[in-house]
């Protein structure tokens, strides 16, 4: 669980480089990476750099919205006023100082600063698992495990965008949400097992990992792919975390025409302005479970980790 030594402090107001902005952040949101960091879970994650006994990096966060209060002397394409969302290290706090040239767009003005700082990392995630990895094409049939999460809200509205004939695999109370972001058929993992169903999908996105690699390759079509996205709470990380999963899953690639692998998502400004057209015009629409205040930020981690978010949790910034 996550570390009572989790505090608010008093840090100098960061200064913008030439190539950055200042963004008075006014809402900020809570991604599983933010859990694994507090843990250091898997423990892997401490040799690659994390930090071995504590985390190095001590602000923690990555996803905000904000408005912009300077920009650098080559920064051309914000002016101060402007509102964007983004995502940059140190998010929890007043102020960033992202790279005008990263992960940062306008923020659409039918968003909320809480709806545009829930996009960055979900949205870039389920963006790229669907269209990218898992080269989603109109018809095609599309499995989202867990799929009324953080990733799994926006991958299903994203993959009905692309022309995907959807199914959202989630847990009775959240049958009625996945079903208003668009699923056409809802599987509910109290009552029913979908890999030991009659269908088969074309592509699987699997934000949760609670099934073996060989029962999902069962319910794959012969050329259908698999997008290992994510899965299991701080106490089921271990050593390696998903690493010997994703070797798995790419020795099992290596027999017949099915695809199996782990993607990482890359956020970028591109698919930062992609999403905000798709929100602009309507088609996507951020889900937000549970807003706290910044002051109650280990409340809001803790909440995650329990592993049962409907949608987002969204952290406001005054
Ligand atoms: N590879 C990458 O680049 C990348 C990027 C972002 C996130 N991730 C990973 O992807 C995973 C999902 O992230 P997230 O932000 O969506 O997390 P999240 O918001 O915490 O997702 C929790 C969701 O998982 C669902 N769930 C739990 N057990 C389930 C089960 N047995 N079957 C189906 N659904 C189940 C829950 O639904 P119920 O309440 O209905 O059970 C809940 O809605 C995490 O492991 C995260 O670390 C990876």
């Amino acid at each position: 669980m996550v570390s009572p030594s989790l505090k608010l402090a008093d840090i100098e107001k960061p200064v913008p480089n030439d190539d950055q902005l200042l963004v008075r952040v006014r809402a900020a949101s809570v991604n599983p990476l933010d859990w694994h960091y507090v843990e250091g879970t898997p423990y892997v994650m401490r040799a690659m750099g994390v930090g071995l006994r504590r985390p190095k990096e001590t602000q923690l966060g990555v996803d905000y919205a904000g408005t912009v209060e300077a920009v650098g002397k080559n920064v051309t394409q914000f002016k101060p006023g402007d509102e964007v969302f983004g995502g940059r290290d140190g998010a929890f706090a007043q102020y960033v100082c992202p790279r005008a040239a990263g992960s940062v767009t306008l923020k659409p003005a039918n968003l909320t600063f809480e709806q545009a700082a829930s996009v960055n990392i979900a949205g870039i995630t389920a963006l790229q698992a669907v269209r990218d990895k898992g080269n989603v094409q109109p018809g095609q049939k599309l499995l989202i495990n867990g799929a009324s999460g953080g990733v799994g809200t926006f991958a299903v509205q994203i993959a009905k965008t692309l022309g995907a004939d959807v199914t959202g695999v989630c847990s009775t109370r959240n049958v009625d949400l996945v079903q208003s972001l668009g699923a056409d058929h809802v599987i509910d993992y109290t009552k029913e097992d979908f890999t030991k169903g009659a269908e088969r999908y074309d592509v699987i996105v699997d934000n949760v990992a609670n099934h073996s690699l060989s029962e999902f390759k069962r319910v794959l079509t012969p050329k259908g792919k698999y997008v290992m996205v994510g899965g299991g709470g701080a106490d089921e990380q271990g050593v390696f975390g998903k690493m010997p999963r994703t070797l798995q899953a790419k020795l099992l690639s290596k027999f017949g025409d099915q695809e199996m692998g782990w993607m990482l998502a890359h956020p970028n400004q591109k698919d930062m302005t992609t999403l905000a057209d798709l929100m602009q015009s309507g088609k996507v629409k951020p889900v937000i479970d549970r807003t706290y205040k910044l002051s109650d930020l280990p409340e809001a981690i803790r909440y995650l980790e329990e592993g049962h978010a409907r949608g987002k949790v969204v952290i406001t910034v005054d």
